[in-house]
């Protein structure tokens, strides 16, 4: 069991696949000059596949959400979602990702064992897209978003996170797109993980934000937290139900308390907490030969060491060194 000293048990598992991503994201990743992993520094699917054992077989871990960077740029994803599946116990499986190349691996990942994605999407306009993510893939991603959901990866869940003077005035239009299109609209409050460190508290649309831009065309009713339970998304019923929209508010209503997660990077590092400062070493302990009961042993001990809180809002927060990109969102 992966148990920390506040009693949390860590049942989730992000695996960042690779750092490397198709779009430059304004809140997560710079235009251009960031230093992406050296390739061996990478873990080979091998090893990814050998810790997520470890984690499924021996550490309780019951959910794994493959992340990056992009995902699907892992040319080792469908083999590894594969594996994965076949293990016992077999874990839910799902995949976060910008969705673009989803319309030409959909079927394959669904074949392999992948039960559901998550997709972002921040804007329904094309020109606002293409502002935002410094790329113009917008029809990219709305295909690869219906052919998840015509793949059968559902619920497909799409994630938005909204910014000012860019999209924040887009809420309503994107919850009543999402009902129409039969996908699961959760909102992300902007966090400090940009490459630029330019995050500013006060420069951020707060789930308070969303929510009353929500009610000026929706009526929200708010399910209660035994629905809840770990999920970091507080959801409401939309129009009395049935579509939900959720409100992931990590900066202005974190759940720390309730986290059930550990966070494995493309190089091999355990993290606590997405902002976490310290990681663990766990590719130094697999290339040295170390047995599986060494490395379970490693892990339990980082876990063990997990703090109460992101820390956010202490006035001595510091945002970690790696962006989003490198962490694993
Ligand atoms: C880092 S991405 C990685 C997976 C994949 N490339 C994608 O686009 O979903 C995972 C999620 O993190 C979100 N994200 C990235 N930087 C963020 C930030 N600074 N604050 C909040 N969410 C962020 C993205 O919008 C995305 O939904």
């Amino acid at each position: 069991m992966l148990i920390d000293t506040y009693g949390r048990v860590a049942t989730d598992l992000r695996v960042s696949l690779t750092d490397r991503c198709n779009l430059r994201c304004t809140y997560c990743m710079p235009e251009e000059g960031l230093q992406w992993l050296a390739k061996p520094d990478l873990l080979t699917d091998d090893e990814i596949v050998r810790l997520i054992g470890l984690a499924v077989t021996s550490l309780g871990v019951e959910e794994v959400r493959f992340t990056g960077g992009e995902p699907l740029l892992r040319p080792g994803l469908v083999g590894i979602v594969e594996r994965v599946a076949a293990l016992a116990p077999r874990p839910q499986m799902s995949l976060t990702t910008n969705g673009i190349g989803l319309k030409r691996t959909a079927t394959a990942l669904k074949a392999a064992g992948l039960d559901r994605v998550n997709v972002s999407l921040d804007t329904l306009r094309p020109d606002v897209f293409k502002t935002l993510t410094r790329r113009d893939r917008h029809k990219d991603v709305l295909e690869g978003l219906e052919a998840a959901r015509d793949a059968g990866l559902t619920p497909v869940k799409v994630n938005a996170v909204l910014m000012p003077g860019m999209n924040e005035d887009e809420a309503p239009d994107l919850l009543a797109w999402a009902v129409e299109h039969g996908y699961e609209l959760r909102f992300i409050e902007q966090m400090p993980l940009d490459a630029q460190h330019g995050w500013k508290r006060e420069g951020m649309v707060t789930a308070g934000d969303i929510l009353a831009s929500l009610r000026t065309r929706f009526e929200l009713t708010e399910e209660g937290a035994d629905e809840r339970g770990s999920a970091p998304a507080e959801r409401w019923l939309v129009d009395g139900g049935p579509h939900r929209v959720g409100v992931i508010a990590s900066v202005t209503r974190p759940f720390c308390r309730a986290c059930d997660r550990t966070r494995l990077t493309a190089d091999g590092q355990i993290r606590t907490c997405l902002f976490a400062r310290e990681e663990t070493d766990l590719r130094a302990a697999l290339r040295s030969g170390a047995p599986d009961e060494e490395v379970a042993r490693i892990w339990r001990l980082a876990m063990w060491g997990k703090k109460a809180g992101s820390g956010l809002d202490d006035p001595s927060f510091l945002q970690p060194d790696r962006p989003m990109s490198a962490i694993g969102g």
